[in-house]
């Protein structure tokens, strides 16, 4: 990825969040930025891969645009690609956040939007990347798991780490439970990162992400 840095942002910083799911670490968003006016970001349009998920449900509570951009409704994965570029272009955001958006986003969304798009993983990456996260760390034996905030690259889950939090497994985890309290760590990450990245701006160089 090439070195970015951010606008040091004179007005609060623009996010657009991705989701696919029930939403949670978007609700933890919106919750944060309501509680403190410093926060320094706002959500100005919450986009998703499907209709029908909790996840646009609450933004909808929350008085914000939403659009939908769905695979199957274009011919190939390069033109939803491109669609969902330009449903996201027209927010003017200053960040992506995708939380729990299950997709891999393509070539001409990370053109326009590299350095700028973060993601949140359910595991300690390069450990457990992918789809599966928190079933294939329990399924492996690892005793420690947890969750990454990264920026996001043209691999899947490969892009420079800004946070991680750590989370014991117990002997007695099945997937859901471990999720769920991984899920609790990683709202609280994600809040965390978003609203130093806002206030604090942050520079990319190399592997390494500098947040002053
Ligand atoms: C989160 O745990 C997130 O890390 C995960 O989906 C969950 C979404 O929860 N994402 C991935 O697994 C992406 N590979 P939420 O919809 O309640 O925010």
């Amino acid at each position: 990825m090439a070195p970015a840095e951010s606008p040091q942002p004179a007005r609060p910083c623009r996010l657009v969040v991705l989701v696919s799911g029930s939403g949670t670490n978007l609700q933890a968003l919106l919750d944060a930025i309501a509680a403190d006016p410093g926060f320094g970001a706002s959500i100005v349009a919450v986009g998703a891969d499907r209709d029908g998920i909790a996840g646009l449900e609450r933004a909808e509570r929350a008085g914000l645009p939403t659009f939908v951009c769905r695979v199957k409704d274009h011919e190939d994965r390069a033109a939803w690609d491109l669609a969902l570029a330009e449903a996201v272009t027209g927010y003017q955001p200053d960040l992506v956040v995708s939380a729990g958006f299950m997709k891999i986003l393509g070539k001409e969304f990370l053109t326009r939007f590299g350095g700028r798009v973060i993601n949140t993983h359910p595991a300690l990456l390069p450990s457990f990347p992918g789809t599966h996260g928190v079933r294939d760390a329990l399924a492996y034996g690892a005793k420690v798991t947890g969750c990454t905030v990264h920026f996001v690259d043209d691999g899947v889950d490969t892009g420079p780490i800004i946070a991680q939090s750590v989370v014991e497994v117990r002997n007695e985890d099945d997937e859901n439970a471990l999720h769920e309290r991984i899920k609790e760590v990683e709202r609280r990450l994600l809040v965390e990162v978003v609203g130093r990245l806002a206030r604090d701006g942050y520079r990319i160089e190399g592997r390494k992400v500098i947040v002053p």
